[in-house]
């Protein structure tokens, strides 16, 4: 017997997925679609505003981002719409965006056992990791539950032990 496609199968609409103010960075959203804890898998969308400098940050897991419209850089390099970034862990880069702003489709895949994701490096040295507690936690909620939460717990729980020091 076959099991029923809908098993295996969701279908998120993301129109239904309200935007979140990504309270990190002035002026960008993020909405989180969905999240697969056993495959530590989120798929989001990422909004930056144009002239915007989110924060420095490095990886634990592999992230890909797709730029659905707009254009965004990693130092020198530009990411235009239908460009693909992929990004293993070993770099520390900082997204800017031009006059343009960009949205991304961001998948970020830890994979088992690997539930951190990004670790974002403030200008005061502190460091914070971004994982699966905190991106399960926003799956697709409105900005008013969004308040309910407290985020910032959610972040610090995460930050690995020793490896926060600003990058020089
Ligand atoms: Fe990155």
């Amino acid at each position: 017997m076959h099991p029923e496609i809908s098993d295996f199968v969701n279908r998120i609409e993301s129109s239904n997925t309200p935007w979140l103010p990504y309270g990190l960075v002035e002026g960008c959203s993020f909405r989180v679609l969905k999240t697969h804890e056993a495959s530590n898998t989120v798929v989001l969308n990422f909004l930056m505003p144009p002239n915007c400098t989110t924060q420095l940050h490095d990886h634990f897991c592999t992230a890909m981002a797709y730029t659905l419209e707009g254009e965004w850089m990693y130092g020198n390099q530009v990411f235009k719409q239908g460009d693909l970034a992929f990004e293993v862990p070993g770099e520390i880069h900082q997204p800017v965006t031009g006059e343009a702003g960009a949205q991304l489709l961001t998948i970020l895949f830890g994979g088992p056992g690997e539930n951190r994701f990004l670790r974002n490096f403030e200008e005061d040295g502190s460091s914070y990791t971004i994982g699966m507690p905190f991106l399960k936690a926003v799956e697709g909620i409105t900005p008013a539950e969004l308040e309910q939460i407290d985020l910032e717990a959610l972040l610090q729980d995460y930050t690995p032990p020793d490896e926060t020091a600003f990058p020089q």
